[in-house]
């Protein structure tokens, strides 16, 4: 597969730090399964990561995605003071099962220490920009957004982050138990938030 940017720099906002997105590496394992124990990650968007084994289990897991293309999972870091090195914030992931499909679907969470600043809805932003311009020459032209209806907090970044409702999607158990909301983002300017 061809060399993609798999750094992407989110500026600060008013009351948010800026954020890094990058690949997952063996170091994060530690505050992987820290933020893998919390109950609405566990609920909506669960992390198989319950010690060091699993963990680096996932993190390979991840890397494969870059090497075959099919998912380009980055993690979602902020600033540190002291060390350089960027706290765990979240995560987000392009998923590209069909190479050349017209349309790719996204993916996310963060973690719970970091939630209600925005992580989530800047760092897709990001991502979504960055999907578009990377595979724009293979015909990418919508992003997909799938979550359980139930799920409002995932609702609202959806929507802040430019993915308008679509349609209601039937449940399809055993994975997804309760109906969802599919959001779509066209290539081109983002819906109104
Ligand atoms: C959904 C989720 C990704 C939102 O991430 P975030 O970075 O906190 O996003 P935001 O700060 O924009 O908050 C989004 C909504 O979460 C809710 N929220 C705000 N602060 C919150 C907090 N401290 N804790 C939990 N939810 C909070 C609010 O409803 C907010 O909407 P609002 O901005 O209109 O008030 C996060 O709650 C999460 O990881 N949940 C578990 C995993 C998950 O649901 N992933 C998505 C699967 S489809």
């Amino acid at each position: 597969m061809r060399k993609l940017t798999d750094r992407l720099d989110v500026a600060p906002s008013a009351t948010a730090p800026a954020l890094v997105l990058r690949r997952w590496n063996l170091a994060d394992a530690a505050e992987l399964i820290a933020v893998a124990r919390d109950a609405a990650l566990r609920r909506w968007a669960p992390v198989p990561v319950d010690d060091e084994a699993s963990a680096r289990r996932w993190i390979r897991a991840q890397e494969r995605g870059w090497e075959t293309g099919e998912r380009l999972a980055f993690a979602v870091t902020e600033p540190r003071v002291g060390d350089g090195a960027g706290l765990l914030a979240g995560y987000v992931v392009l998923k590209r099962a069909v190479p050349d499909a017209p349309s790719a679907e996204v993916g996310y969470w963060t973690a719970a220490h970091a939630r209600g600043r925005a992580v989530a809805p800047r760092a897709l932003d990001a991502l979504t920009r960055w999907a578009f311009d990377a595979f724009a020459g293979e015909g990418l032209r919508r992003l997909e957004l799938f979550h359980s209806a139930s799920n409002e907090a995932s609702c609202r970044v959806a929507q802040k982050s430019g993915f308008a409702w679509a349609r209601d999607v039937p449940p399809l158990p055993p994975e997804f138990p309760e109906h969802g909301h599919l959001h779509v983002h066209p290539r081109g300017p983002a819906a109104s938030r």
